[in-house]
């Protein structure tokens, strides 16, 4: 009877693969600031904590401030640990994204936009492909995202751009080269975060401006991780091209779970869909063809 544990072996070796098949990247903790990123601008209104760990970027009414990479990365996952300013942080805006900052330029951004007290933020996405952009989508969060820290997540390789809010796919951006969209592929980009004022846009498109009486308006950060192909600005390819964990076969589409995750923000929390907006879009952007798959 030697066989007979066989078939359970295989049925839990199965469970096993089909579980971590539903794993999203995962989120690594205590990566100091200064393993990965340098200030910007605005160096004093930048301050440290915990060694590092720990960080705050303050906006008053001179000025705002923001941070970014040292290296520059083709593909990989890009994770940070953020805590919105609290109250009332109308005209607010604080953004975390991946850009290649050239003329023709490859980005990637999260960006949350402040509210009065007591009414939702709003988190837009945005993907750019050389140079062009206009992709919005929005979202209200199933939290406050000023209560606690919450984990913003990029996971970039060549069959996708995912955005993660904690293990939440929020957004998918499928590589659609055969529908004649550029997919950013070639063009090494930084990551970059900041906090500012944008009381000209952002909040019930304008309407709503910053109330300086409540400043200094504060955005904590932590986790600072970084795990991607670092590359020069110049280079046109990562050395180690199909070889990394986020080319894998598990990270080129999401799995049955995670689509039911991101049909669920789709339907509960989106406010606004670039690929829906027929006035703004009469015929649809051929990459929402895939978009409206989800
Ligand atoms: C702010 O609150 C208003 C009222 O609830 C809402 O319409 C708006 O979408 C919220 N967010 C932003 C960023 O304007």
């Amino acid at each position: 009877m030697a066989s007979l544990p066989s078939p359970f072996v295989l049925l839990c070796f199965l469970c096993l693969v089909s579980f971590s098949m539903a794993a999203p990247p995962r989120k690594p903790i205590n990566v100091p600031f200064q393993r990965n990123y340098v200030p910007t601008w605005a160096f004093d209104h930048i301050k440290y904590f915990n060694g590092g760990n720990d960080i705050q970027l303050v906006l008053d009414k001179y000025t705002g401030t923001g941070f970014q990479s040292k290296g520059s990365y083709l593909f990989g996952h890009f994770s940070m640990q953020l805590k919105l300013p609290a109250g009332d942080s109308a005209g607010v805006v604080a953004a975390f994204y991946l850009s290649s900052q050239n003329s023709e330029h490859d980005e990637i951004d999260f960006e949350f936009l402040g509210n009065r007290s007591g009414q939702p933020p709003i988190l837009q996405t945005n993907v750019f492909t050389g140079g062009k952009g206009d992709r919005e989508q929005r979202i209200y969060l199933w939290f406050d995202p000023a209560k606690e820290f919450h984990f913003y997540s990029v996971l970039w390789n060549m069959y996708q751009i995912v955005f993660y809010v904690d293990d939440v796919p929020i957004r998918v951006f499928k590589n659609c080269k055969d529908l004649g969209v550029r997919f950013p592929f070639n063009q090494p980009m930084k990551i970059y975060s900041s906090l500012w004022n944008a009381d000209d846009w952002a909040t019930r498109g304008g309407l709503e401006k910053t109330d300086w009486s409540k400043a200094p308006f504060i955005a904590s950060y932590r986790g600072f991780h970084v795990d991607g192909c670092e590359a020069s600005v110049e280079s046109k390819f990562c050395a180690t091209q199909g070889m990394r964990w986020w080319d894998q076969k598990e990270f080129q589409d999401l799995d049955g779970y995670q689509y039911r995750r991101l049909r669920w923000v789709r339907s509960k929390y989106t406010i606004y869909n670039y690929c829906t907006d027929r006035t703004r879009y009469p015929t649809m952007p051929p990459e929402c063809k895939r978009d409206r798959d989800v």
